[in-house]
């Protein structure tokens, strides 16, 4: 992986990402990339978003460039802009220009966060043109063949869809993705932290009980990645108790209260020390 201001490349002679699937959201993305579609996924945030479009790019056999959206994000940071080198102006591909040009899977990640004129420029790269206006340079360019548009959103916030035209946004095909299901995120939880599945099951056990409360005093859910953090505590010797303390219970509230009642609930699933 190499940086590129905000953006990453996951180039693909990179080994398979571990993913598991947990509907037919790998069919649906197949079939949207070999329409050339862009996507758009929806879902809580550490859910699995990112690490799906890492392992479609690599069965689709695409380099991944991902940029996180930002509230300062501008088309420039996108498109690309002339920089300063050594006293001569040279132009800079942005991240989402080099996808074009390449051919790779863009993936714009979150970018809810981002400025009315940055989602400007993806409108006639998401409909039938797939071309990118790179005003600077005064060219248009031709989306190469593999290029696909990818652009995730917590749905849980404000909608990144109001910033779209309907005209684009009726292109996109929606995949939503939620928590998956307990036997599957025990599975992802043992992997990917590296604990036994009993452990990971508790923590799964947790982490929905606390999805199920009512009247969501919390602003996010205890995400597949918050317990694959708590289980990576337990697999370096902390107690199960004190490392759904630090991973969960004190990283979802500030508030007192909810921090307390919370331990409360978690204290009765967990078994006693
Ligand atoms: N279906 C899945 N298969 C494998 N790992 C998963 C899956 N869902 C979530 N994960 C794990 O959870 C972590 C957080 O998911 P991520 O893709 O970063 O979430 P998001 O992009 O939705 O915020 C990942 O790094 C991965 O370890
Ligand atoms: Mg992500």
């Amino acid at each position: 992986m190499t940086a590129h201001n905000h953006a990453t490349v996951l180039e693909n002679h990179s080994a398979a990402p571990f993913y598991v699937a947990v509907g037919d959201e790998v069919e649906v993305f197949r079939a949207a990339a070999r329409r050339g579609l862009p996507v758009l996924l929806k879902g809580p945030t550490g859910c699995g978003k990112t690490r799906f479009v890492e392992a479609m790019a690599h069965e689709l056999g695409r380099d991944l460039i991902t940029v996180a959206g930002h509230e300062d994000m501008t088309s420039a940071d996108l498109v690309g802009r002339f920089l300063l080198k050594g006293g001569d102006t040279v132009w800079v591909d942005g991240p989402l220009t080099r996808a074009v040009r390449t051919g790779a899977i863009c993936y714009l990640d979150e970018i809810v966060e981002a400025r009315q004129d940055t989602t400007v420029v993806i409108h006639p790269l998401a409909d039938h043109r797939r071309e990118l206006p790179v005003d600077r340079l005064g060219t248009t360019l031709s989306a190469a063949p593999g290029f696909q548009l990818v652009i995730s959103y917590n749905p849980g916030y404000q909608s990144v869809l109001k910033n779209i035209k309907e005209s684009t946004r009726q292109r996109f095909i929606a995949i939503e993705l939620d928590f998956p299901p307990p036997e599957v995120e025990t599975e992802i939880v043992a992997h990917e932290a590296g604990i036994d599945a009993e452990t990971a099951r508790l923590l799964v056990t947790v982490g929905n009980a606390i999805r199920n409360i009512d009247g969501a005093p919390l602003g996010e859910a205890s995400s597949t990645r918050m317990l694959i953090l708590t289980g990576g505590l337990i697999a370096e010797g902390l107690g199960v108790r004190r490392a759904v303390q630090a991973g969960i219970v004190e990283t979802l509230s500030d508030d007192r209260d909810v921090v307390r009642a919370l331990g409360e609930l978690v204290d009765a699933l967990l078994p006693r020390p």
